[in-house]
């Protein structure tokens, strides 16, 4: 018989996170053992670029999303696509503001945030550009001296929606003022409910406040934990290739979609995953010593 799982090659892309899978073609449909092992690698890797791939339907595409678990609705977005658990990315010469562009997990104001994101890029841009960077907020965390992670393990953060939403999807017919703006309350430092790990679950486009501090002191914390965690060193690229596929863990992973192309158009279909309300596990294990050696300022 004929093993597809054997024939999957998954790469690493950095010491630190992200692997390229090739070997399989998701539009010819995968076997369990198959999925088995993309599922685990994922876990391990936090991102799996996808190489080589055909187009995908947009039911193949929301078949494979849902082994992952139940389906997640975008809040704010209206659905573009005749098939409604698909988001169309689509930036163009008069789009008001490109989807991703900007450091986040995926709709981290909803009381459940997204845990994977799974996105065919249709259409690239002409010319080039339009790469999606991401950064790995396990190693983001495991490079804090232990005396700021213990700290920031008590801390909780409003993430809200009120300043992104409303008119980011005008060109798609959204109204402005009726759209649903969710904001919700997560804790700082997340344990991942499948791998036990933790790490740090702020990001500079939905996390407003820290809760119960003072506005200058949630700040200034706020500021430097975005560019600790959006240090170079967290990041891995990805440049796509005609339909790549892209599956992100948001539970451990930011990412930031580059709108560098303009007046080309970039267009895709992502599929979200939904997931469980963040929290953190006081009895969980901290992270190995890292490999990453940064500064760290004042969040020394
Ligand atoms: C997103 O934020 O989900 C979009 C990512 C991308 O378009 O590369």
């Amino acid at each position: 018989m004929n093993d597809q799982s054997a024939a999957v090659q998954i790469a690493p892309i950095s010491p630190v996170f992200g692997a390229e899978v090739h070997g399989v073609d998701l539009a010819d449909g995968i076997d369990d053992r198959t999925f088995e092992r993309i599922h685990r690698s994922w876990l391990e890797h936090g991102v799996l670029a996808f190489r080589g791939q055909t187009a995908l339907t947009a039911e193949a595409q929301v078949e494979f999303a849902r082994r992952l678990g139940p389906l997640h609705a975008h809040p704010a977005a209206p659905a573009e696509h005749e098939n409604a658990a698909v988001f169309v990315i689509r930036t163009h010469r008069d789009s008001p503001i490109s989807n991703g562009n900007g450091w986040h997990s995926d709709v981290s104001c909803d009381e459940e945030p997204p845990s994977a994101t799974m996105l065919q890029v249709q259409l690239l841009p002409d010319g080039g550009g339009g790469d999606t960077l991401f950064a790995d907020m396990e190693a983001a965390y495991a490079t804090l001296p232990p005396a700021t992670r213990e700290r920031l393990c008590t801390l909780s953060a409003v993430h809200a929606s009120a300043h992104v939403y409303p008119g980011r999807y005008a060109d798609r017919g959204a109204d402005e003022v009726a759209v649903d703006t969710p904001s919700a309350i997560h804790p700082v430092v997340r344990t991942h409910p499948e791998t036990g790990r933790r790490s740090l679950f702020v990001n500079p486009s939905f996390t407003v406040a820290i809760t119960g501090m003072e506005r200058s002191e949630s700040d200034t914390l706020l500021a430097d934990l975005h560019e600790h965690c959006t240090r170079p060193e967290f990041q891995i690229r990805h440049r796509w290739e005609p339909h790549d596929v892209l599956l992100w863990d948001n539970r451990r992973v930011q990412h930031f979609a580059i709108w560098d192309y303009w007046p080309h158009e970039r267009s895709g279909h992502r599929v979200t995953v939904q997931g469980t309300r963040p929290f953190f596990d006081p009895g969980g294990i901290e992270p190995d010593e890292s490999p990453i050696r940064v500064s760290i300022g004042r969040l020394a």
